[in-house]
């Protein structure tokens, strides 16, 4: 059996282990969806979403591309957004970057990529905002996983700039915003512990979309 074929049927395995967990599985889902978190994240084909957060269907709502980019131009990104937070009232948003990401090392070099250059500019946009830090990191490689972690931050910077996130959290108190990075070698999530509070107030002295910034 090829690949493609043993899919479908590993679909159907899947669906009689379901049912036989829970017979009103499908029945449940088909009720709607109450997801508590919002993952973006990328891509890559080793960071599945559900997968490595040990969550099941319906429990996060879930948006990838290139190197986890928020870009406020990007019309897919932004609905998501505002689906998610204006619509499922998710607690909790989550930009998962990870180590060994191709779009950030593609991004670290000088290469003319046609179609991939201006979503890598995004990347490169973030080295230059930390360009004195990242000169400072003689290795590589480490300069690379920084590039990553900072990539994130910028990002997580990026959701708390859009109006539906200033609004929402400032009226309920949430959704937080969460910046994490996958470790493909060991297959850990790490949290960056970002500041969430201090960082909107941050942002609120520019980018002010809500309302009760000083
Ligand atoms: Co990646």
């Amino acid at each position: 059996m090829s690949k493609y074929e043993q899919i479908f049927e590993k679909n159907r395995q899947w669906v009689e282990d379901k049912k036989a967990e829970n017979p009103d599985f499908f029945e449940h889902l088909s009720k709607g969806q109450d997801p508590d978190f919002l993952y973006i994240g990328c891509s890559d084909s080793r960071v599945t979403a559900e997968e490595i957060m040990g969550l099941a269907p319906g429990d996060v709502f879930v948006h990838r591309n290139i190197a986890n980019v928020i870009s406020n131009t990007d019309l897919n990104t932004m609905s998501v957004i505002e689906f998610a937070v204006g619509h499922l009232d998710v607690k909790h948003i989550i930009i998962c970057g990870h180590y060994y990401c191709g779009g950030v090392k593609a991004a670290m070099q000088s290469k003319d990529l046609g179609l991939l250059n201006p979503w890598l500019r995004n990347i490169r946009d973030v080295y230059r905002l930390h360009k004195e830090e990242l000169a400072a990191i003689a290795d590589e490689h480490t300069r690379y996983e920084r590039l990553i972690e900072l990539n994130v931050e910028e990002q997580c910077i990026n959701v708390i700039k859009t109006a539906v996130v200033q609004r929402t959290f400032l009226n309920k108190g949430y959704p937080t915003v969460h910046g994490w990075v996958f470790d493909v070698r060991s297959g850990r999530l790490i949290d960056l512990d970002l500041n969430f509070e201090e960082k909107l107030h941050d942002i609120q002295s520019i980018y002010n979309l809500g309302t009760t910034a000083d």
